[in-house]
């Protein structure tokens, strides 16, 4: 898995002088089936979140409101992106470590996730990411 394996997804969007409307299937628009959707609001100026990797779980990142950065590192490669529209999002494939900063006030971050919350997917620390990305691309 390679940050080139994750990228800004155009999600269809329905525009209408009442208000514009956007939608998203799974397996269709991303690829993966959504198991879980959660969102990190009232984020306070300044704050940093993530800063981890999960080893299967697949994502999708959409600024709902508002606007902010995710950094994501396959431990070889950095990208930073930007996501301030709610009708795109950005891919993120298993075994990313990603760090999100750069909030706006009142943004509001929604992940769709391909599994449901499991702890023992979470790799929390930098060190053992690098390891154990390396021992899979010495596999592969
Ligand atoms: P975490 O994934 O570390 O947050 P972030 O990456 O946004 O900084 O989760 C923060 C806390 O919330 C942690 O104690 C686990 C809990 N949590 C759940 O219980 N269910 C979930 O679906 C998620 C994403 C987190």
């Amino acid at each position: 898995m390679s940050v080139k394996d994750c990228k800004i997804i155009e999600l269809p969007k329905i525009t209408d002088p009442r208000g514009n409307l956007s939608f998203i299937e799974g397996g269709e628009h991303i690829p993966f089936d959504i198991k879980r959707v959660y969102y990190l609001y009232d984020v306070p100026g300044g704050s940093d979140r993530g800063s981890h990797a999960h080893k299967n779980l697949h994502q999708f990142i959409v600024a709902m409101s508002g606007s902010f950065d995710v950094v994501l590192d396959d431990g070889k490669e950095k990208k930073r992106f930007h996501l301030n529209r709610s009708y795109y999002g950005l891919y993120v494939c298993p075994m990313m470590w990603r760090d999100l900063d750069n909030f706006s006030s009142g943004a509001v971050c929604m992940v769709l996730a391909s599994t449901r919350y499991d702890e023992s997917d979470y790799i929390r620390d930098y060190d053992q990411f690098i390891t154990v990305a390396q021992e899979k691309s010495n596999y592969i």
